[in-house]
């Protein structure tokens, strides 16, 4: 390193505030700090604001119903289209200009233009019609990040069907116990997809997961692979590529749909072994995401903006397709992996298309950081204007790297928190507006109102931690859970006891600080639930998945550190009498995790133990195995029944 840059470095670590950069703040969307004002003075009419950037059919009569709460109703009455809004009111005006931009992971590139998106999207949507899919029936998709998958999620939101995408790298299981849940009778799916340059085979996996799904399924199925991988096409099985030549020309009008109509569900992990349909909405979602993604991630139309994450997960669906489209700007897909061909793949992307956003998850950032600055030296970032991270806590050493060696110091950085409940940001500094503290997400959006809490429900001092709640409902919350009105108020909702407030508070089940200036710093989940690169997975999921594993009496599974993912899966497991603790019953258990959820949950270390802590009620002690993972002083364990069994831990994930 020259003198210069050692001087910067520790410039750099010891600056703990940045200001938002002079030139982006001049041309931000949104510079005006009266912004918080305006919002909490006119609340919850200012949320007009973002159900204007769309629009409407029929306008609301109400802004919102908070008569049923926690169900709570917003832009009541008013109506519009999801699929009318990201396309058919930009064609006027933008219909040349590129809507996605598509990057392969071999190489090949995909320019669909607005008219272009809008021409496959109406004649997918009249296919799908053909085949028998109704208003309100779900639509299942397990597709990699391929240009099919939004067209499909289009192709849903304008005949008023609701989607429901399923991770392609989740299993079998996952997509049948999903297909299941949601009585969904329809999937698009697809042959395969490029990994590290091979042909990955999918379609035998989403076979295997409609053997399990009790009703009959139409499928169609994208034909990616080419002839790298031939499928033969089962009775009842369309060729995607068949139906929309057969529908070419096809126009299908926008089905108007209400407000509050259903625009997709989207499963995720919680404390059961049961996931969540986490139920999102037309008029809210859609107004929550386009307004976001304005004033946070500072889209405008001539925008090239690239969102990293897959569309199967919530931030693909706000920051890639909804709130990108609803914008009118061009939104950039990559298939593949960052180090595939080279670990400069990101920065070479970056150049080729001179990406002005550039959204991505502190896992990837890490990964980077070790990878070197070498890679995005190599290549011309500076039409780079903002940075944005998200999916979980970004350390302050990561925040500077991703700074310096990819903003040049001339890019804000946001470092959004929220969640699939909440369908879009809630937690972030405006870039125009607020000054950056690194490892802190910062103050909630204006119109937002989170605080951090003891167990009573109480405010705490700034700096001690607590538990994150968010105080006033939010358009783009989700509104239930698919046909569990209960569990949706029994896992998020609270009613405060104290009866000076009777609102109702939501719980997104996070640990949390505040400081003296409002920011907050997340600290991650309370509940059993881990974070691993970013993606959420109930450790009561994986845990039923070894028990499940012949050989295997009990299971507990822990997070613990990991340098690249952030946390990672450590599964502690009681064989059953007569089993031995061997290689083979280990690699069963991966085995069995991975078919039942998918490689993500794959577990890091797997520990044999005769015995799990527990204390003198029989609960596990999980915080013990978790300080065990990490190589950490472990606390009390007086409290055990078995206090023995420790030392016996330790020295097995020592390697002793
Ligand atoms: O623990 C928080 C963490 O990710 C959880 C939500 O996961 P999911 O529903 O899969 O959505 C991820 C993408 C929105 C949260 O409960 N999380 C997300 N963003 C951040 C974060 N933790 C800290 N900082 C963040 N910026």
């Amino acid at each position: 390193m020259s003198d210069d840059d050692v001087q910067l470095e520790a410039r750099l670590e010891e600056q703990e505030v940045f200001e938002p950069p002079e030139s982006f703040v001049e041309q931000a969307n949104v510079n005006d700090e009266a912004i918080y004002e305006e919002f909490d003075e006119n609340w919850p009419d200012a949320w007009e604001r973002a159900a204007e950037l769309l629009d409407w059919e029929e306008e609301w009569d109400q802004v919102l119903d908070d008569s049923d709460a926690p169900f709570y109703e917003w832009f009541v009455d008013g109506e519009l289209n999801a699929s009318a809004n990201c396309l058919d009111r930009h064609l006027a005006d933008r219909g040349d200009e590129a809507a996605i931009e598509w990057i392969g992971e071999l190489g090949e590139k995909r320019t669909y233009t607005y008219d272009d998106l809008h021409r496959e999207v109406n004649e997918f949507a009249a296919a799908l019609r053909d085949l028998g899919v109704e208003e309100d029936d779900v639509v299942t998709m397990y597709m990699p990040m391929i240009p099919e998958l939004p067209i499909a999620m289009l192709a849903c939101a304008r005949i008023g069907a609701p989607h429901s995408v399923v991770f392609a790298g989740f299993s079998a299981d996952a997509l049948a116990t999903r297909m299941e849940s949601a009585d969904s009778e329809f999937l698009v799916t697809c042959d395969g997809y490029y990994r590290r340059g091979d042909p990955l085979e999918h379609k035998g996996k989403a076979d295997e997961g409609l053997d399990d799904v009790g009703h009959d399924v139409e499928t169609i199925v994208v034909d990616r692979l080419d002839d790298d991988y031939d499928h033969p096409m089962k009775a009842g099985e369309h060729d995607y590529d068949e139906l929309v030549a057969e529908y070419a020309g096809a126009e299908v009008d926008p089905v108007t749909r209400d407000a509050e109509d259903m625009l997709f569900l989207m499963y995720t992990s919680g404390t059961t072994g049961q996931p969540k349909g986490v139920k999102h909405t037309t008029g809210g979602y859609l107004s929550y995401a386009a307004w976001t993604s304005q004033s946070v991630l500072d889209i405008k139309p001539d925008d090239t903006y690239w969102c990293s994450a897959d569309i199967g997960w919530i931030t693909g669906h706000s920051y890639i397709v909804y709130g990108p489209l609803a914008l009118g700007t061009t939104t950039v897909m990559y298939e593949g992996t960052p180090d595939y061909p080279d670990k400069d793949r990101l920065w070479q992307i970056v150049e080729d298309y001179d990406v002005t956003q550039l959204y991505t998850a502190p896992t990837a950032i890490r990964a980077f950081m070790k990878w070197g600055k070498e890679y995005p030296e190599q290549h011309d970032l500076s039409s780079l204007r903002l940075l944005g991270t998200v999916g979980e806590p970004i350390n302050p050493r990561a925040w500077k790297w991703y700074y310096k060696h990819i903003g040049r110091e001339e890019c804000p950085v946001v470092d959004t928190w929220w969640q699939t409940e909440t369908g879009g940001m809630m937690l972030t500094t405006l870039p125009g507006v607020g000054d950056m503290k690194p490892g802190s997400a910062g103050p909630p959006l204006p119109g937002i109102s989170a605080d951090i809490v003891d167990v009573g429900g109480d405010p705490v001092e700034a700096g001690r931690a607590g538990y994150l709640v968010v105080n006033k409902p939010w358009p783009g919350m989700l509104r239930t859970l698919y046909k569990n009105d209960e569990r949706f108020i029994d896992e998020y909702w609270d009613e405060y006891s104290n009866p000076d407030r009777d609102e109702w508070v939501y719980f997104p089940e996070d640990g949390a600080k505040i400081d003296d200036d409002g920011y907050i710093t997340v600290l991650g989940r309370v509940d059993d639930v881990l974070n691993v690169s970013g993606h959420r997975l109930g450790t009561m999921e994986i845990e039923s998945a070894i028990v499940g594993v012949e050989g295997v009496a009990e299971a507990a599974v822990v997070g613990g550190n990991h340098e690249i993912k952030g946390e990672a899966v450590y599964a502690y497991v009681i064989t059953e009498d007569g089993y031995d603790e061997t290689e083979e019953l280990r690699d069963r258990i991966i085995e069995g995790v991975e078919d039942a959820i998918g490689p993500i949950a794959r577990p890091e270390q797997v520990i044999f133990t005769p015995e799990l802590p527990k204390t003198r009620s029989g609960k596990i002690m999980r915080r013990l195995l978790e300080d065990i993972a990490n190589g950490d002083e472990l606390g009390n364990t007086s409290t055990l029944r078995n206090p023995d069994v420790v030392e016996d831990i330790e020295a097995k994930v020592r390697g002793d």
